[in-house]
């Protein structure tokens, strides 16, 4: 186990586009679980992506901090979007900016599991939400490209 340190922007490594995983080996293992881990050590996000911690690849994980779990996803591919939904967005890797953004209100997504063995979700809400966000860092893309105006500046309560 690893907590790795998060990588803020200004880093061209965020504006990289990822890599397919191409086989689930012990390399990979390692890389989920280190994001797994630095992800429950920051407390308050809900979901980190690979490029976050440095590592190219199309790996993200997200935890709602419900009863849910970690949920991992390699190599995801959003398959479908339907509706929007707007709301107020942060990112680890931009700590205390806040921006409005648009998402899909629905979105179906196509992944692998921390095993390799595929999945099919079906998401709204936050959890959508959070696939859009984490899926897009996979890409180089950042929440401040997407936000409605200016990005807020707070300290996180
Ligand atoms: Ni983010």
């Amino acid at each position: 186990m690893a907590i790795r340190q998060i990588i803020k922007e200004g880093d061209p490594v965020l504006r990289k586009t990822s890599r397919e995983v191409k086989e689930i080996n012990t390399r990979t293992e390692q890389i989920i679980s280190d994001l797994i881990d630095t992800l429950a050590d920051c407390g308050n996000g809900i979901g980190l992506a690979a490029p976050q911690v440095g590592i190219l690849r199309r790996i993200f994980v997200i935890d709602m901090q419900d009863d849910s779990g970690t949920r991992v996803f390699v190599n995801p591919r959003i398959v479908e979007t339907e509706g929007s939904q707007c709301g107020t967005e942060g990112c680890l890797s931009l700590p205390g900016l806040w921006g409005e953004v648009e998402r899909p209100a629905r979105l179906v997504v196509e992944a692998l599991d921390r095993e390799g063995t595929p999945f099919r979700l079906e998401a709204d809400g936050l959890l959508a939400v959070c696939i859009a966000h984490e899926n897009d860092h996979l890409d180089g893309v950042l929440f401040r490209d997407r936000a409605k105006g200016p990005l807020r500046r707070e300290v996180q309560q």
